[in-house]
């Protein structure tokens, strides 16, 4: 059987200029499918890319060494809330879509989560059709809309909630 030519682990600090750049082309590229914006994030000291893997868990996957995508994973606080986890940042740079290296970023994520928390939310924009698809593949399952959750140079945009349950 032939290696897989990705590889995916967790970002730790020596991977902070590269999380970085794919952080920042990913607000760029798609202003409009997260929640955050390349305005504000551009503006942040590196700092504040390092102190991310300290309350988030960021997964990346590499061809050849280089960062081609990224996700994010946190377990939410409080006594009644911690066996939730959220998925954040999902980014794959536009010539590694549909290799399966967005799926295996998935996938690592749901194996660290499964040692944390019972289940995994995110919201997807939308109108973001691909993701909505890719997020369905995964077995995440749409239960709601947020109508206006955004608001962006004057646009509003609806978020669908997603869900995927571990047990
Ligand atoms: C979302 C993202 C991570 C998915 O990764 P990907 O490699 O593109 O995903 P895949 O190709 O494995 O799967 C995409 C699915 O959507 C389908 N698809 C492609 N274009 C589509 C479209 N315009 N409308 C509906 N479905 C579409 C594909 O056929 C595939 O479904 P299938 O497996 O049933 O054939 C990637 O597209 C991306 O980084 N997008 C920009 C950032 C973004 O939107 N992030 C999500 C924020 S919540």
């Amino acid at each position: 059987m032939s290696e897989p030519c990705f590889i995916v682990r967790r970002l730790g600090n020596p991977d902070a200029d590269a999380f970085r750049l794919i952080r920042l082309e990913s607000l760029q590229q798609n202003p409009n499918d997260f929640g955050s914006t390349f305005e504000k994030e551009s503006n942040e000291p590196s700092a504040s890319f390092v102190e991310r893997f300290d309350r988030s868990t960021v997964f990346g996957c590499f061809v050849r060494e280089r960062l081609m995508g990224i996700v994010g994973f946190f377990p939410l606080e409080g006594p009644k809330r911690s066996h939730i986890g959220v998925l954040w940042g999902m980014y794959v740079r536009p010539e590694a879509r549909g290799t399966g290296l967005a799926a295996a970023l998935v996938e690592s994520l749901i194996e660290a989560g499964r040692e944390r928390v019972e289940q995994i939310q995110l919201t997807v924009v939308a109108s973001n059709a691909r993701a909505r698809r890719f997020y369905q593949r995964m077995n995440f399952s749409e239960y709601g809309l947020e109508k206006k959750a955004l608001k962006y140079n004057g646009a509003y945009f609806d978020e669908v909630l997603m869900v995927r349950f571990l047990n």
